[in-house]
């Protein structure tokens, strides 16, 4: 059901910082930027390997990034899996009794679909799945 590491989500207080630190010394390619106001993020994504790292800063005071980097910081937000079918693995996991966040897929970060599970059913970590479109 999940076949890879997507990305890690990190919450940032100073995205172009952090976006300089990953591409210039960590030597990530810097492939996407995109505001997703539904989430309350301006979001970067680097590439690593085939997987991404995500980096979000929030938008203003409200949202789920903000209160998490209000609350502890800047820091490793969520954890996301990817999987060739979004619908079958919510539906899967529901049926499993997992504790969902999103009982139907949203739209995520470059066309993507996405969904969170909730943190107290995996473990204490705030954990996505991402289907992406078929053009990435
Ligand atoms: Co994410």
């Amino acid at each position: 059901m999940l076949h890879a590491i997507d990305h890690a989500g990190i919450a940032v207080a100073d995205l172009e910082a952090t976006v300089a630190f990953y591409r210039d010394v960590l030597g990530m390619a810097l492939v996407h930027r995109e505001t997703l106001p539904a989430q309350g993020v301006r979001a970067a994504l680097l590439d690593v390997g085939e997987s991404h790292v995500e980096l979000l800063e929030p938008l203003d005071a409200e949202g789920g990034v903000a209160r998490f980097l209000a609350r502890r910081g800047p820091g490793l937000h969520h954890l996301a899996y990817r999987v060739h079918d979004i619908d079958a693995a919510l539906a899967s996991l529901s049926a499993a009794g997992m504790r969902l966040i999103d009982e139907r897929p949203r739209t995520g970060i470059r066309g993507s679909r996405v969904a969170f599970l909730h943190p107290s059913a995996a473990g204490g970590v705030l954990t996505e799945l991402v289907q992406p479109a078929e053009h990435n």
